[in-house]
């Protein structure tokens, strides 16, 4: 069994992927969001959850977790591994390929105060920055959003906006989306991005594709045997309110 976490709604983007590839998985996924949004809470108070949730995916006999969130990922992995006898998978901004793939030589990034502050972004920034500008914003907003099913429409638009247009108006064409909750605009991010600068090929790369084959990887590589006794099945738990994972989930 796999067990996937984020804060929220978010990490349904990273699950979407992972199904693709492992369709016969039986899966837990957590949304914590009555502790929603990780993006702007202390280090310590993100690894006590992480930690908490954790606990929890193992006693539903999780063999493998996901931390479908780059803000928990950056705070408390390194954590989790020192902890837990477990593989643990993190999310990673896909910088890398945006930096091989810009013709404007400036990359934007789009994550929560949280995951731009931590060292592990900071560093993954530097390896790859050496040729190309990296220009970032907070997704002010993003999150709210997204975990209130509102992803299309005006109130979308504008707050995708504010955050988006400095990153194109600094030369940006490719947007990273370093925030797991963020896939969930993407419709409106290409609207927004492609009104404001129509001559420019912008486009938006979203990791979660990437995280889906490394858990394959890691599988494989660590003989991780999933198959669960009671046969395949998904199970959907939310630390609060959970119509808009289950709304959410049933469109995936
Ligand atoms: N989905 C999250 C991430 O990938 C966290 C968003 C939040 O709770 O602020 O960073």
């Amino acid at each position: 069994m796999i067990g996937i976490f984020d804060s929220g709604i978010g990490g349904l983007s990273v699950f979407r992927e992972i199904r693709k590839v492992l369709p016969e998985q039986s899966y837990v996924y957590y949304s914590d969001n009555a502790h929603c949004p990780y993006g702007e809470k202390t280090r310590e108070y993100i690894i006590d959850r992480a930690r908490a949730i954790t606990r929890f995916l193992l006693e539903k006999g999780c063999e493998i977790i996901v931390v479908a969130c780059n803000t928990a990922t950056a705070a408390a992995i390194a954590t989790l591994r020192d902890e837990f006898p477990v593989k643990f998978i993190g999310m990673e901004p896909a910088i890398k390929p945006a930096a091989q793939a810009t013709k404007t030589g400036v990359v934007g990034v789009l994550a929560t105060a949280g995951t731009l502050k931590a060292t592990k972004y900071i560093d993954t920034r530097a390896r790859w920055a050496e040729n190309v500008r990296i220009v970032e914003h907070i997704g002010q907003g993003f999150v709210e959003l997204v975990e209130k099913g509102i992803t299309t429409g005006p109130d979308a638009e504008s707050t995708v906006r504010t955050s988006l247009i400095p990153l194109l108006d600094a030369g940006a064409d490719m947007i990273v989306l370093g925030c797991t909750h963020y896939p969930f605009l993407s419709e409106t991010i290409s609207k927004v991005a492609s009104e404001a600068y129509p001559e420019r090929n912008i486009e938006i790369i979203d990791p979660a594709p990437a995280v889906a084959r490394h858990l394959i990887e890691v599988m494989v590589e660590e003989g991780v045997q999933t198959a669960s006794k009671e046969g395949f099945h998904i199970e959907l738990h939310a630390s609060g309110d959970s119509a808009t994972l289950l709304a959410t989930y049933n469109r995936l």
